[in-house]
């Protein structure tokens, strides 16, 4: 069974890298951890293909020099070396850009060398892993990412990204100390879709902070915190639909926070054919009393959650969770539909319902 795998190895590699002259049709590959020769390859190249590095400690991957149009894709595995700091390991910019992976291909964080079960609250500094930062109608498609040492995606600042099959696999953060290993975090960006992933990891499965027009479809959570709109606190979130996706073994099915005396909005919120199983806190939570990254029991009504629709959510809770929990003040316009969350006993608030609004705790 080895041989015809070490074959297929020997023929793809090592390809050397080069720029050649006539730059309109180029393909470059990287297969040593240059800074020089990865930016030359952005200036150059149309094609970039990153073959099994090794990035220095304290490095960022920095594809934010991407030529429009340029097409990235990652084979073998990607490495970062050990060094406490913030990073992002890996950050692109671009317009017009698809980022890839070939079959087989990894990008290694290796979290088990930063992993103290303190995520970002403390311990050692951790690099975040991926950053897609003024990225203009591009693509990130089929990557398999592993091992996030913090948070995985941190998106900011795009307009017109697709995420589409990418699989976090941050499972042995459960017995190793993963923390806020949030998969997607999304601030000040718009149109930006995420779908058809899966998610093993400690923290969000989604966590949206500002911004507009954002989908996330077909997707599988679990280990995690479900998905989530915030905290929204001094920020504006609008136009997000979560839809046809699944949340296990979670503490949250889905879950909208705002804090508690910021000014604000949450408007225009849809969740729909989510189903839900083995969650241990809440199936679904809503509540505008957030400050300091808890609950203080009393929500307020500058940030308002209005024009939210929820419909079919199904499925269980664990016995000591909550199915419903509500808890906010000054909204308006909700319409639920299709709650068939069961199993829990927790005890529930049910506070801020607008009339109408078809849901009961
Ligand atoms: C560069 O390559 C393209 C595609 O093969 C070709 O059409 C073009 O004429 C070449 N340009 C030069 C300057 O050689
Ligand atoms: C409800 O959502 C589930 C997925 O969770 C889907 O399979 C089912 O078709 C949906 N039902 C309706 C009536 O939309
Ligand atoms: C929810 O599921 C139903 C049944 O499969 C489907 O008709 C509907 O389009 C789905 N809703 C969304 C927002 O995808």
């Amino acid at each position: 069974m080895l041989l015809p795998v070490l074959s297929v190895l020997v023929i793809l590699s090592p390809i050397v890298y080069s720029i050649p002259h006539n730059t309109s049709a180029a393909s470059c590959t990287i297969t040593k951890y240059n800074a020089n020769d990865i930016l030359n390859a952005q200036k150059e190249c149309n094609e970039i293909i990153i073959n099994g590095i090794s990035v220095d400690a304290g490095k960022t991957l920095d594809l934010t020099h991407l030529k429009q149009g340029a097409k990235v894709i990652f084979q073998g595995t990607i490495t970062w070396g050990y060094k406490e700091w913030t990073g992002p390991l890996l950050k692109i910019s671009g317009t017009e850009v698809e980022i890839t992976g070939a079959a087989n291909h990894l990008l290694d964080g290796q979290g088990h060398l930063w992993w103290d079960g303190l995520g970002g609250n403390g311990g050692k500094a951790k690099p975040r892993f991926v950053n897609p930062s003024n990225l203009h109608n591009s693509k990130i498609s089929n990557l398999n990412i592993k091992n996030s040492p913090v948070h995985v995606f941190v998106i900011k600042g795009c307009d017109g990204l697709t995420i589409d099959n990418v699989l976090i696999d941050d499972k042995d953060g459960d017995t190793g100390g993963g923390h806020n290993t949030d998969a997607f975090d999304i601030s000040s960006s718009t149109n930006v879709v995420i779908k058809g992933s899966t998610v093993y990891n400690q923290d969000d499965c989604l966590a949206v902070k500002s911004g507009k027009g954002y989908v996330f479809t077909d997707n599988f959570c679990s280990g995690g915190h479900g998905i989530s709109i915030g905290s929204v606190g001094n920020t504006a979130v609008e136009s997000v639909q979560m839809t046809n996706s699944h949340v296990e073994n979670s503490a949250n099915g889905i879950r909208i926070k705002t804090v508690y005396g910021a000014v604000g909005s949450v408007k225009d919120i849809t969740f729909e054919n989510i189903s839900l199983k083995d969650i241990t806190g809440y199936g679904i939570i809503i509540e505008g009393d957030y400050e300091n990254g808890g609950p203080t029991g009393t929500p307020t009504d500058g940030c308002p959650i209005t024009e939210l629709t929820v419909k079919n959510i199904t499925g269980t809770v664990k016995e000591s969770a909550a199915n419903v929990y509500v808890l906010v003040e000054g909204a308006s316009d909700w319409h639920f539909s299709g709650i068939g969350v069961t199993g829990g006993k927790k005890a529930v608030k049910c506070q801020g319902i607008p009339p109408g609004a078809g849901i009961s705790c």
